[in-house]
């Protein structure tokens, strides 16, 4: 192989130089290095940021491979994908970091490096583009505080998105929750952004997270399938749980909002098995994580207050919320305000925001406070609920 490769390269240094515009560092290549780079289209914006990892995610014009250049104080380190031993080649880049330690700031350049042209050996390239350097601090589980914003059911319309976006007290604001329903349904890439990503990135800038609880409506449409590669988690799935300060987060997924077998779906939906799972993975954590077990509150962030569509309306969800002693669901779809009190069914509040409202959410170790306003600052709902114990 090794012979192979130095001869051919030798050939091959002959095309470059004949084929590189004007780079002169190309010539030292055994590969061919064309005077082009990628432009950074969109991004790049942070998707289920933990305390511990965060997906990086941006688009380029043209072919390219990723990577993060990541600073840790004096000490850089270089993230670059791969699936199944090969590095992703494309215009829509994900690079998940993981190994970050609680409460600290990194920065960060998304790099992507053009690929003119793949073939077997020797594919055609061209050169890097980086991002501006960005700053982002992990979650902390062990702080004393921490502030969310929560948007809800923004159904592509970008007026509204626009508006709740700039009410946001950025600043002040340690993550940007979106409760589903962004799209009518997902049919395309440029839909996606232009509908709700590109309005979205624009109020987030690089270093603000981005947590989304999935709707009924992001199930539907030729795209469908497509969206988690646009909002990843570390995870790999859209829930997972935050160790946010005193608050731990649960991130439902609730799914449709109709049965499978309902026609509308012509049997290609199969969300049971799905919730089944994601039942088991809540069942664990409510039994086995360490911060939900000792944080001053409990919230789950999901669509649809009552667990979705569900053979048993939910019971068994509700039943685990309550053991896990959730003090707030914080939830979306009805497209307007309501809260309900704990009783004797749910032992938690329920809040559910409506379309053009924003909350925001402040908890410390001894109060949790939600604050709704409407899309123009009017105050519509203040929820203030104190630690249990
Ligand atoms: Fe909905």
């Amino acid at each position: 192989m090794k012979s192979i490769r130095i001869a051919c390269a030798a050939t091959c240094l002959g095309i470059a130089a004949l084929a590189v515009q004007g780079a002169a560092s190309a010539q030292s290549e055994p590969y061919k290095v064309f005077d082009t780079r990628p432009v950074i289209t969109d991004g790049p914006y942070l998707s289920a940021l933990s305390d511990t990892a965060v997906s990086v995610v941006w688009m380029t014009d043209a072919p390219s491979h990723a990577k993060v250049r990541l600073h840790d104080g004096d000490s850089v380190r270089e993230i670059e994908p791969q699936v199944d031993g090969l590095v992703p080649v494309g215009q829509r880049h994900v690079v998940t970091i993981k190994g970050l330690a609680p409460g600290r700031r990194y920065t960060y350049e998304a790099v992507a490096t053009r690929v003119v042209k793949l073939k077997p050996y020797w594919p055609d390239k061209g050169f890097s583009t980086s991002s501006p350097a960005a700053a982002f601090t992990t979650f902390d589980p062990q702080q004393g505080k921490i502030s969310f914003s929560v948007v809800t059911d923004t159904h592509e319309d970008t007026a509204r998105i626009g508006r709740l976006m700039k009410l946001i007290d950025w600043p002040g604001t340690d993550a940007l929750v979106h409760l589903g329903d962004a799209f009518h349904w997902l049919d395309s890439e440029e839909q996606l952004w232009a509908k709700w990503l590109r309005p979205t990135v624009a109020a987030l800038g690089p270093g603000k997270p981005l947590l989304f609880a999935r709707g009924n409506h992001e199930l539907r449409g030729a795209f469908a399938r497509e969206l988690a590669g646009y909002i990843p988690s570390p995870e790999g799935r859209y829930y997972y749980s935050r160790a946010m300060g005193p608050v731990h987060l649960l991130v439902i997924d609730t799914a449709e909002d109709k049965p499978d077998d309902t026609n509308v779906y012509a049997q290609l939906n199969r969300t049971q098995p799905y919730r089944e799972d994601e039942l088991a993975w809540l069942r664990a954590e409510v039994s086995g994580n360490r911060h939900l077990a000792k944080a001053p509150f409990r919230v789950v962030a999901m669509h649809q207050a009552d667990w979705g569509s569900l053979a048993d309306q939910g019971a068994a969800w509700t039943a685990l919320a309550n053991q896990a002693g959730v003090d707030l669901v914080i939830a979306g779809h009805e497209h307007e305000f309501s809260y309900h009190a704990p009783d004797k069914v749910h032992a938690y509040h329920q809040l559910i925001l409506g379309q053009d409202q924003l909350a925001r959410v402040d908890a410390t170790e001894r109060t949790l406070t939600v604050k709704v306003t409407t899309d123009k600052g009017a105050p519509v709902h203040t929820l203030t609920i104190p630690v249990r114990r």
